[in-house]
């Protein structure tokens, strides 16, 4: 005997989506799927539990009356624009961490290109050993798998290709006037929105894989957002003063970092260092970072083709910045 699928809920779904409104009679579900009809019921109410809004009448069958906010690969998959990018989609309810899921994902062989995404961490890591608040169906909690071999200075710099996706996504889908505060944070009205946090592994000069794993704020509360963090922080749904649907969010997120990253393979950083200085907050400002115990004062007038920040200090000398903690920005919040 064969196995059951662990995918024929999906698979009414998709039934049930392509004529979203209108009752499906159970006996032509059965027979699409090829179950029996107490069957079909099983599985609509795991869609139920699911969270989908489904309207059960006799003689008519069901119907498909409203779908959850859910990044389940339901949602997801069949929407993709991508070429390559989620295809190899891994979907969680609760992880300690997508990253370190991703990392286990990459020494098992996952291809290029896979994303793990949770409704939910218990252990959400941000840079410098920080937590990430990754509070249930509120964000996305995501990690993208790159395995382009690329010199290690270089694979790190994915980081600028997450902020850059970002940001163009905030400003053109969603209005909101989103920058980036170097190295890898975004943010709206100076509040921060998301965080990205790039690990890569190596065989001496050349990356074997990075994980690029990014935290959003989507339809975070004031209460939630109000900390205490480190930094201000915001969601996309404070800054619109509208609830966002994620699942718009990932999708557009997901198309605009797949092109900007084939840019990037293509072009080389530099080719995009133009639109990142745009963006970037603290261009022209003076501002103050941590590196270590080393606290440095200066005006940031440009990111190299290498990724460093660039900082002019009072007494004219440059300094390149290549990680750091950028902890006041002149005239911000
Ligand atoms: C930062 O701002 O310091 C970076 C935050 C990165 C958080 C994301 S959430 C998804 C992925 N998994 C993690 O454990 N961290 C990143």
């Amino acid at each position: 005997m064969s196995a059951p699928k662990t995918t024929t809920h999906l698979e009414i779904l998709r039934l049930l989506r392509d004529r979203q409104g209108c009752f499906v009679s159970g006996t032509a579900l059965a027979q699409r799927v090829a179950i029996s009809r107490p069957g079909v019921w099983k599985h609509i109410n795991r869609l139920k539990q699911m969270g989908y809004e489904i309207e059960s009448r006799s003689g008519l069958g069901y119907m498909l009356v409203a779908v959850p906010d859910s990044l389940a690969p339901g949602e997801i998959v069949s929407n993709l624009t991508t070429r390559w990018l989620a295809h190899n989609y891994h979907h969680l309810e609760t992880i300690g961490s997508t990253n370190d899921y991703a990392l286990i994902l990459a020494a098992k062989g996952a291809p290029n290109g896979a994303l793990v995404v949770a409704e939910q961490q218990t252990k959400g890591r941000g840079r410098l050993q920080r937590e990430w608040m990754s509070s249930p169906s509120r964000g996305i909690y995501l990690s993208l798998l790159l395995k382009d071999p690329l010199p290690v200075s270089v694979a790190p710099q994915s980081s600028y290709i997450g902020a850059l996706a970002l940001v163009k996504m905030l400003r053109e889908q969603f209005a909101v006037p989103a920058t980036i505060k170097w190295p890898n944070d975004v943010l709206i009205n100076g509040r921060k929105v998301a965080g990205i946090l790039t690990e890569m592994q190596s065989d001496q000069d050349f990356s074997r894989f990075c994980v690029v794993g990014i935290g959003i704020n989507v339809n975070h509360s004031r209460e939630e957002m109000a900390g205490p963090f480190r930094y201000p922080a915001t969601s996309i749904a404070l800054e619109t003063g509208c609830a966002v649907k994620r699942q718009t969010v990932l999708l557009e997120f997901l198309s605009r970092f797949e092109h900007e990253y084939e840019r990037f393979l293509d072009l080389g950083l530099l080719a995009l260092l133009p639109e990142i200085e745009k963006y970037t907050e603290m261009m022209g400002k003076t501002i103050t970072v941590v590196c270590g115990n080393r606290e440095i004062i200066g005006e940031a007038h440009g990111i190299s083709s290498e990724g460093a920040l660039l900082l002019m200090r009072e007494d004219g000398s440059q300094e390149s910045v290549w990680a750091g903690d950028v902890v006041r920005i002149e005239g911000a919040l």
